[in-house]
């Protein structure tokens, strides 16, 4: 496994892999990487003749500044756990090295890149697109791999590649769950014993959605997410949930008329437990959740 820093560098690589045939996959992290990284790689070296990981906390798509600062760096560990996970090249750049002096583009998908997370992170997912586009012409690769845990990341980013006209596969790979349903998160080591133990309401309540949704007794999205979002303030009471959506999977359109609905149903929801905030989602189709923990 070679680690590359230098954008041309690894464009000279992958242009030579692709001359020889080659079908390059290719998998995006900020590092401090956990089994829900692991999942993707994994996915790619199955599909894939090289896996290409990029290591690299993008500071523009950070909204505080001190969210970037503490965000966990620990090259040495993602290093092994790259090597383990089957990966041939390992893109590691400086911010320099991407955003050098003067750096002036970004790529915005409007709408999309506003609601829900946007709303409350405003800039991030123009700082997520522009990086990822930037990362996509240096690695060039037929397969990229994100994961659903991100819905809304999956969502902006394949409507980026599809109106750029962008030649890259994406596939979205299952979310990875501890034990007790908690999507695997680099801000999960953030939490205390206690946030931790409560942090577990998430998931509880993504399956008290989806089970109200398929029971069919609910039609409207606003009573289901009124439901999950009492049943996570009685079960923790401090918890700060900051949106509860039920809305499509393409455009993130709320759904109002859920009987009536076809196609997937995105439950997603973003609550801070002590400052900590985290995110989490389940899919369902009519015939039950995606990729149910039981
Ligand atoms: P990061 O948070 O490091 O995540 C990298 C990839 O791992 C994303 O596609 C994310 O959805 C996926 N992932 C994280 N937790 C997961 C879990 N529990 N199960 C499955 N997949 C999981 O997302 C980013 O980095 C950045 O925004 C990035 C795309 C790299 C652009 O900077």
């Amino acid at each position: 496994m070679k680690v590359i820093k230098k954008p041309s560098s690894l464009q000279e690589i992958t242009e030579f892999l692709r001359l020889t045939g080659k079908r390059i996959g290719f998998v995006p992290t900020m590092g401090a990487l956990h089994e829900g990284h692991v999942s993707l790689l994994l996915n790619s070296s199955d599909l894939c003749d090289i896996t290409i990981a990029s290591v690299f906390v993008n500071p523009i798509q950070f909204t505080e500044e001190t969210d970037l600062e503490k965000y966990p760096r620990d090259f040495k560990r993602d290093y092994f756990i790259c090597q383990k996970a089957n990966v041939d090249y390992i893109f590691y750049p400086s911010v320099d090295d991407m955003y050098g002096e003067n750096y002036l583009t970004e790529v915005k998908v409007k709408e999309l890149s506003d609601k829900y997370e946007g709303e409350f992170r405003p800039g991030h997912f123009t700082g997520v697109a522009s990086v990822v586009l930037k990362l996509l012409n240096i690695v060039k690769p037929h397969v990229a791999f994100f994961g659903q845990k991100d819905a809304q990341q999956c969502t902006v980013i394949k409507k980026m590649v599809t109106d750029l006209n962008l030649d890259t596969e994406i596939i979205v790979c299952d979310t990875v769950r501890e034990s007790d349903g908690l999507a695997k998160s680099s801000r999960n080591v953030f939490l205390d014993e206690t946030e931790r133990s409560n942090a577990a309401v998430l998931y509880k309540a993504l399956e008290l959605g989806g089970d109200l949704i398929l029971g069919g007794k609910y039609n409207n999205s606003q009573d289901v997410s009124s439901q999950m979002y009492h049943f996570i303030k009685s079960q923790v009471p401090s918890a700060e949930i900051q949106y509860i959506a039920i809305t499509d999977n393409k455009l993130l359109d709320e759904i109002k008329d859920l009987n009536n609905f076809e196609g997937k149903v995105l439950v997603s929801l973003a609550v801070k437990f002590n400052g900590v905030r985290l995110i989490d989602n389940i899919l369902l189709t009519k015939k039950g959740i995606l990729n149910h923990v039981t």
